[in-house]
Formats: structure tokens, C-alpha cells, sequence
């Protein structure tokens, strides 16, 4: 005795193929959050690319542009630290966590807005998450009053 599907709803929930729609299904999800990820970027220029994570050109700045106890972003590339008077640090500007740029430089923290990590002002480690990876530091030097960072 073999069944036949009365209606296409039973054929649907029989059908051998409905693992392969849902995946399909699944599959269009991740799409559509990629989408919206993607135009948040086009709207904000917040986020960027883990290629573009890794900046290789040397930047210059009057070291008076970065604040003591605080800091600055340059060319939405480099984040400069001055914790403490003459002692400068730099680090990369994209987020380890999802690519935002980081905005903010408080005594303690570079923080990141798009969800709130927190990165160290002297190493550029994680303080607090959600990023897991530090942000890459590099080296930084002054010379007659600017600051030169060397890109890799
Ligand atoms: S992108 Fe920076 S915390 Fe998520």
C-alpha cells in the first residue's frame, strides 16, 4: 500500500525536499542580516572591513591635538592616547569586534560605540566585551612637537 498526498500541505510535510527549503530558508535569513548590516555601514561609515583593520601608511599630528588623560582618531585609522603628559600610545581605530570605529578616549578606556567595548589606553587589550581580541598597537614617536605613527 502506498500513500498519496491529498493536498499540497501534506505533500509539503512528507516531502523528502523540506529539510533542503528550510536550509534554503536559512540561508536567506543570514542574507537579509547581512543586508542590514551592510546598509548600516553605507549610512554610518561606522564599520569597515577586517582588510581595511591593518593600516600600513605612516600619519603625522601636532602631539597638542592629543588631549592629556584622553586621546584622538586620525584619518579613521589610528586612535593616539596621551594617558599621562609626553606618554603617547596608538593603536588601530577599527573595533577587533565587528569593525566599528572607535569615537570615544576617556582616562581608562578607548571605547567603541557600536556595543560598548572597552580597550586598554597604554596596551589597546580588552577591558570589557563584547570584542575578545585587543586593538593592534603601533609604534608612535615625537619629534619638534609631532607625532608620527608608523603604519605596518
Ligand atoms: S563593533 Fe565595537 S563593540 Fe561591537
Amino acid at each position: 500500500m502506498t500513500t498519496t498526498p491529498n493536498s499540497p500541505a501534506e505533500a509539503d510535510s512528507t516531502a523528502p525536499a523540506d529539510p533542503t527549503r528550510r536550509r534554503v530558508m536559512k540561508t536567506a535569513g543570514v542574507a537579509g542580516t547581512v543586508a542590514v548590516i551592510g546598509g548600516s555601514v553605507a549610512a554610518t561609515s561606522a564599520c569597515s572591513s577586517d582588510e581595511e583593520a591593518e593600516p600600513t601608511k605612516d600619519s603625522s599630528l601636532p602631539a597638542s591635538d592629543v588631549p592629556v588623560g584622553s586621546g584622538t582618531v586620525i584619518e579613521d585609522t589610528y586612535v593616539i592616547t596621551q594617558p599621562k603628559e609626553g606618554e603617547f600610545f596608538a593603536f588601530s581605530s577599527v573595533c577587533t569586534h565587528q569593525g566599528c570605529q572607535v569615537t570615544r578616549i576617556t582616562e581608562e578606556a578607548i571605547v567603541c560605540p557600536c556595543h560598548s567595548s572597552n580597550f586598554s589606553v597604554t596596551t589597546g587589550e580588552v577591558i570589557s566585551g563584547p570584542a575578545e581580541e585587543p586593538l593592534p598597537k603601533y609604534d608612535v614617536s615625537e619629534s619638534g612637537g609631532t607625532l608620527t605613527v608608523k603604519g605596518q
